[in-house]
């Protein structure tokens, strides 16, 4: 008997191991590891907090069959529970998995509204850890509450440690594009001062020499002379100014790929909307253009937020040989886009439009009421060899 537990046991962490590793994508491995926990435990619903590296806030990282009360987002922001409060005091420890009643769903219940919670009311919070690091809490309930037996804690417990294993890779995988993209400024910084500026300074100061020695009446040679010291100086100036600029703007966001995912984060923690990132292509992009994509999603998930009541927000970064593409769509309640640029837009949509301008891409807004939004800026990419 306990033996063919065992193997069951080995053979529920392995499915989840095996779903865990089929996608790079950390929130889409969590929704499918959820619904197959939830499954195996024949229980109904689950849902992951996780710590934002960025912010230290929770948002809301995968979630499966959640009761309608739970599934508007304003009820799934980051803010504080029960769960997510005692585990910041360190009370929610692995061995103590607990069943804990819900402070989100109080509200519901207290009112009655079982319709709205399905009847739900307690969860068993697990908390999710990468070896001391504190990561998250993986939720978890049945239909009509059962308390998990202790095999099943342990599994559960086994299989969030598998989780935060998995979490933490993507984490640092971010991470070290983070310090690559900062040693690359510091090389391209050490490089322009060592041989480019160096250069320059020997150029001027051979010329000033020539300058003193010239006699006589080489008039045009001394204004030849003159005119390129004045270049070389000016030069001079411009290599320094880039030096000082690289080493002193640190690389705050990381390439464009990692800093859209710590902002739809940023923006699910806060608002409690689940915003997918799908990425394609690894091409390396001219810092211009990364600073104007980056805003303009930024602006257009402000918009989502002002703007739209939406419950699903899906961002994506095509990078491609010749080209670039990011869009931000949502499923709110979309509104009347003017197909002729410029026209009947606000300020946020003007300054889309004039960033994807700057790049020498254009902005598109798909949009009805009713059928959600679409923003879609795209833009050519320089040659290769004439990148900035
Ligand atoms: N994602 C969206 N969903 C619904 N309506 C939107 C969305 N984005 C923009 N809008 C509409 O377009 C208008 C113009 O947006 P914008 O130029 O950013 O100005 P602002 O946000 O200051 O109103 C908004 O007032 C809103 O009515
Ligand atoms: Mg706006």
């Amino acid at each position: 008997m306990a033996q063919t537990r065992r193997t069951d046991d080995l053979s529920i962490l392995n499915a989840i191991a095996e779903e865990l590793n089929r996608t790079v994508d950390v929130g889409e491995a969590l929704d499918r590891t959820l619904a197959l926990v939830t499954e195996l435990l024949r229980l109904s619903t689950g849902w992951i907090w996780l710590l934002d590296p960025d912010t230290d806030r929770f948002y809301k990282a995968a979630a499966h069959n959640l009761p309608p009360y739970l599934q508007d987002p304003v009820r799934m922001a980051g803010s504080w529970c029960t769960c997510t409060e005692e585990f910041r005091d360190g009370d929610l420890a692995a061995k103590n998995i607990d069943v804990i009643e819900c402070s989100r769903l109080k509200p519901a219940v207290e009112k009655n509204l079982t319709d709205l919670t399905q009847g739900l009311r307690f969860h068993a919070s697990i908390p999710l850890h990468f070896q001391d690091k504190p990561l998250g809490i993986m939720n978890l309930t049945g239909p009509s509450w059962r308390r998990l037996t202790k095999d099943e804690l342990r599994l559960l417990s086994m299989i969030g440690y598998q989780i935060g294993i998995t979490v933490e890779r993507a984490r640092l995988a971010e991470e070290s594009a983070r310090l690559a993209r900062a040693e690359e400024r510091t090389r391209i910084a050490r490089e322009i001062h060592d041989t480019l500026a160096q250069g320059l300074t020997a150029i001027a100061l051979q010329i000033e020499a020539a300058l003193q020695r010239l006699e006589g009446p080489a008039v045009e040679a001394r204004e030849r002379l003159g005119r390129a010291l004045d270049i070389a100086r000016d030069n001079l100036e411009d290599a320094r100014r880039s030096v000082l600029a690289l080493r002193s703007s640190p690389p705050a966001r990381g390439p464009l790929g990692e800093a859209l995912t710590a902002l739809a984060r940023g923006f699910t923690s806060e608002t409690g909307v689940r915003v997918r990132v799908r990425r394609s292509g690894n091409g390396v992009l001219p810092a211009t253009f990364e600073d104007e994509l980056f805003r303009i999603a930024s602006e257009s998930l402000a918009n989502v937020r002002k703007h739209a009541r939406a419950t699903e927000v899906v961002m994506t970064l095509q990078v491609r040989l010749r080209d670039v593409r990011v869009t931000v769509t949502d499923n709110g309640r979309g509104f009347q886009a003017d197909p002729a640029p410029g026209n009947a837009a606000g300020q946020g949509i003007l300054g889309m439009r004039e960033r994807a301008r700057l790049i020498g891409g254009d902005l598109r807004i798909d949009s009805a009421p009713g059928k959600g939004t679409t923003v879609t800026v795209s833009a050519k990419l320089p040659e290769a060899g004439s990148r900035a």
